[in-house]
């Protein structure tokens, strides 16, 4: 090796160096850093009941969820794993650290909300839930962080959600969008739709997520 070329690669490792000594990665995640960052976010997940256009669904809720599991749905956004393209253009340009600082912010917990009333089986979408328990929760709140929290989410979007498991890896998806998640696709290629509407409605009965205001 030349003399200039491990003056090169001593430069090299002093700026690396020097750079985690500038930004230390924080692995807890700064949820005050994300509040800040997630202001634009509020402007659809801020607001009571507000909907995506089409398919028609509510804004999921993202108080309460789990930290670790919005780290895993802003990453799949931003990678195409989850095809929905208002999402993926809020995602993209996140970096890691800027999403483990989001998700500590919306993790946080605060007040639990009352379940909403619901349109579908909720006695047959309990029945139908002891094959997602395991994982979500016999009231849909999970014991591991990277499983979602199902408890209090909105209907409408827990249906859109199965939906789009199940249309994983398929070139057409009529506008519902996909979710290329493979424990879940799995899982849900085994539903009916009535299955579908029950479950939904089943965990949007349970007390549970919440809105996040701009002000929390
Ligand atoms: C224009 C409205 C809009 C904006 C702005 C927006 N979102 Fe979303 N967000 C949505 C919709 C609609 C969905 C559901 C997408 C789907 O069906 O996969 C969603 C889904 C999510 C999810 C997945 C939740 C779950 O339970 O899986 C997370 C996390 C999320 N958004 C975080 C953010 C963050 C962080 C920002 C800001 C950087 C943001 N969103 C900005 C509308 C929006
Ligand atoms: C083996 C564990 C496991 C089981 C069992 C399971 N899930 Fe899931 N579920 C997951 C994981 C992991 C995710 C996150 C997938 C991703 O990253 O998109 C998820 C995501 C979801 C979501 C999306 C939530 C959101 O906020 O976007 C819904 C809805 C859901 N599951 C419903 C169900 C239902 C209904 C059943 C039973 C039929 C079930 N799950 C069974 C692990 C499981």
């Amino acid at each position: 090796m030349t003399n200039r070329r491990i003056a090169g690669a001593f430069a090299a490792l002093l700026a690396t160096a020097l750079g985690m000594y500038a930004a230390p990665a924080n692995a807890q995640g700064d949820a005050e850093r994300g509040k800040v960052l997630s202001y634009t976010c509020q402007g659809c997940h801020g607001i009571e009941g507000y909907r995506n256009q089409y398919p028609s669904y509510r804004v999921p809720m993202l108080g309460g969820q789990h930290a670790a599991y919005i780290e895993i749905a802003l990453k799949a956004y931003r990678s195409g794993e989850r095809s929905h393209a208002t999402m993926r253009a809020q995602a993209w340009s996140l970096s890691d650290q800027d999403i483990k600082d989001i998700a500590a912010y919306f993790g946080t917990r605060g007040e639990i909300k009352d379940a909403e009333v619901v349109t579908s089986g909720v006695e047959r979408g309990k029945e139908k839930s002891q094959t997602c328990v395991a994982c979500h929760g016999e009231r849909g709140v999970s014991a591991n962080e990277i499983w979602p929290n199902l408890a209090g989410q909105h209907e409408s979007y827990l249906e859109n959600a199965l939906l789009q498991y199940q249309l994983a890896n398929k070139e057409e998806t009529a506008g519902y969008g996909q979710r290329n998640n493979a424990v879940m696709a799995g899982l849900a290629s085994t539903l009916s739709k009535r299955d579908i509407k029950d479950l939904a409605a089943y965990f949007a009965a349970q007390d549970g997520l919440y809105t996040t205001k701009k002000t929390d």
